[in-house]
């Protein structure tokens, strides 16, 4: 099977493609290295599936990539691209298809029963 796989540098998606590749798969990874929190943990992320051959990584961000040619011959998509983290999705809210993956905005903390 030929998979791609978006948000490959992410937690998930980094686990999924070396678990993909485990099984023999091939697979593309595309992630577009987003800043929200420290792209050196997604490159840390990556060094799982760079060590097997059958994984090609794409940086591209989806909202402006041509998807045509990175789908061609594609058998599965995982779409894990977002932007996760509470923190990220509530101080920037969502501004795009893309962010439909993205958890929704945290809910702020109970409120603590005052005593008068
Ligand atoms: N981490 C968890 O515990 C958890 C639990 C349940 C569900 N999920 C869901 O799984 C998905 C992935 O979560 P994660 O923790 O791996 O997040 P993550 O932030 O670690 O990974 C998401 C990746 O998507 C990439 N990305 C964002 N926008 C992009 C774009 N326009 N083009 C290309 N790449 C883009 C980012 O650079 C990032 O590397 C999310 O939808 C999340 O809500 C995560």
């Amino acid at each position: 099977m030929r998979a791609v796989v978006t948000g490959a540098a992410g937690f998930i998606g980094s686990h999924l493609c070396t678990y993909l590749l485990e099984c023999g798969d091939v697979v593309v990874g595309v992630d577009s290295f987003t800043d929200y929190y420290d792209p050196a943990l997604k490159e840390r992320n990556l060094g799982g599936p760079k060590r097997y051959p059958a994984f090609s990584f794409r940086r591209a961000d989806l909202l402006t990539a041509e998807l045509a040619p990175l789908l061609d011959g594609t058998d599965v998509v995982f779409h894990l691209a977002s932007r996760s983290r509470c923190t990220a999705t509530a101080s920037r809210p969502a501004t795009s298809p893309m962010s439909g993956t993205s958890s929704p905005p945290c809910a702020p903390p109970p409120a603590r029963a005052s005593r008068a």
